[in-house]
């Protein structure tokens, strides 16, 4: 069992606290306090996911190229946990020192993850394989951690003033962009290549797709950084095109083998993984509304609020899919593993982001809306929390306790 699991259903669980606390000080039953919005989306997207994320990709890449199980890494866990101890003290309470520290720990963590990512050398040649499993996700995880060491960088200057000598003109939308167009959406592409064989049991629609499929996120990803950095559309909407069409052509590919086997959408899992991709794809497709100032369109409440269906709607719900998976693969080796989720859960958190979506149209009822979707989004979780503490209790409960400490992850296979 590797640390980054316990972390991972550690943050998982204040995920759904914070969410309840969003609901209540939306219906203004408890009060606002400063750094709630930070810790409402970073609980999220820096602890789960970013958790899970580093917890994970050591281990497929070496199931991904013949290598074998690498060993846990203890200088990444500490310097990713310690210096996010250091932001979740810093950012509430605005301290430049901590939040300085803090996120330079997590770049040093990222870094290293980066490079033991890259040392991990392919043993055996790069091709489609006969079983339809192609290793292609690395490059895509290379790349997703590079954008990452961007947002951080980004992020943690926020409130140190750094923006300025930086130029950003926008600052807080390409440290969402660089870590959800670039970070994330590499991140999870690259599992969904190295993954699908073996969550659908066949191979992508167009396997031969995977590598313009991986320059297209890759290039529209850094239009869509370059655009609000320097305020050009000249940047954002190549960037917008190249994302759209790359993401569908993606989707597609899930979509395509899967179409007509009845049985295969029997499960949540997969239902969370391609309606996830709607609450990405919803803020693309308004975007050129905003771009040309469409008159009477709420650009102002999209751009401040949109971030938050994104998390919750894409990145968590992703998450839902993929995360007790592999805590089954972890902590229950010798049972079937299959895609997270439940039919509770997509319900509740997709209806979360409509309610969400439409706070920001219907402004006159903005607070219940608000309040609402996050009553939605805490429910959704609830099943998932539950999932996951099962699934480690008994695992635990099965480990002999000498391997519980030390043993590397043996997720991905
Ligand atoms: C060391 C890592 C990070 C630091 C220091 C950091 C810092 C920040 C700061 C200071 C803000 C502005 C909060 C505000 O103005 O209220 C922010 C907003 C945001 N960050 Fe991060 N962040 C980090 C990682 C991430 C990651 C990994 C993601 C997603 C993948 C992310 C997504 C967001 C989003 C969506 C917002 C907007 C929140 C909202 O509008 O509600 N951040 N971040």
């Amino acid at each position: 069992m590797n640390l980054y699991f316990l972390m991972t259903a550690l943050f998982v669980a204040m995920a759904g606290l914070m969410a309840a606390d969003a609901a209540l000080t939306s219906f203004t039953l408890i009060p606002w306090f400063n750094g709630l919005r930070w810790l409402r989306v970073h609980f999220i997207t820096l602890g789960a996911i970013t958790e899970m994320v580093f917890g994970l990709l050591p281990a497929i890449i070496a199931i991904q190229v013949g290598l074998p199980r690498p060993k846990f890494r203890w200088d990444i866990w500490l310097t990713l946990n310690i210096g996010l101890l250091t932001l979740l003290v810093g950012i509430p309470i605005v301290n430049q020192a901590l939040i300085f520290t803090g996120g330079t720990l997590v770049f040093i963590a990222t870094t290293l993850l980066i490079v033991q990512l890259y040392e991990m050398k392919v043993s055996r040649p790069v091709a489609v394989a006969d079983n339809g499993r192609s290793h292609n996700g690395r490059k895509f995880y290379i790349v997703g951690l590079s954008y990452f060491l961007l947002g951080i960088i980004v992020g943690t200057g926020l409130w140190l003033g750094w923006s300025s000598w930086l130029r950003i003109a926008v600052p807080v939308e390409v440290h969402i962009h660089a870590n959800n167009w670039g970070f994330l959406t590499m991140v999870f592409a690259g599992m969904i290549v190295d993954m699908y064989p073996v969550w659908a049991k066949r191979p992508l629609a167009w396997p031969r797709s995977i590598t313009p499929i991986f320059w297209m996120l890759t290039i529209g990803a850094l239009g869509l950084v370059i655009g609000p950095w320097v305020k050009s559309n000249w940047f954002s909407v190549p960037g917008i095109i190249l994302f759209l069409s790359a993401t569908i052509w993606l989707l597609l590919n899930v979509i395509k083998p899967l179409w007509g086997d009845k049985e295969a959408w029997t499960h949540p899992g997969l239902w969370h993984i391609v309606t996830a991709y709607w609450w990405i794809l919803a803020p693309v497709l308004v975007a050129p509304l905003i771009i040309l100032n469409v008159p009477g369109f709420p650009g102002v409440g999209i751009e401040q609020n949109a971030p938050q269906a994104l998390v919750y709607g894409w990145v968590l719900q992703f998450g839902y899919a993929f995360i007790p998976y592999f805590f089954y693969r972890m902590f229950l080796p010798n049972e079937p593993a299959q895609l997270g989720g439940s039919w509770f859960s997509l319900v509740t958190v997709n209806l979360g982001g409509f309610f969400l979506w439409a706070s920001i149209f219907l402004t006159a009822y903005q607070g219940i809306l608000h309040g609402t979707a996050y009553v939605l989004w805490t429910l959704s979780i609830i099943p998932i929390v539950l999932s996951l503490w099962q699934i480690m209790r008994r695992g635990l409960a099965t480990m002999d306790t000498g391997e519980i400490l030390l043993e590397g992850s043996s997720a991905g296979n």
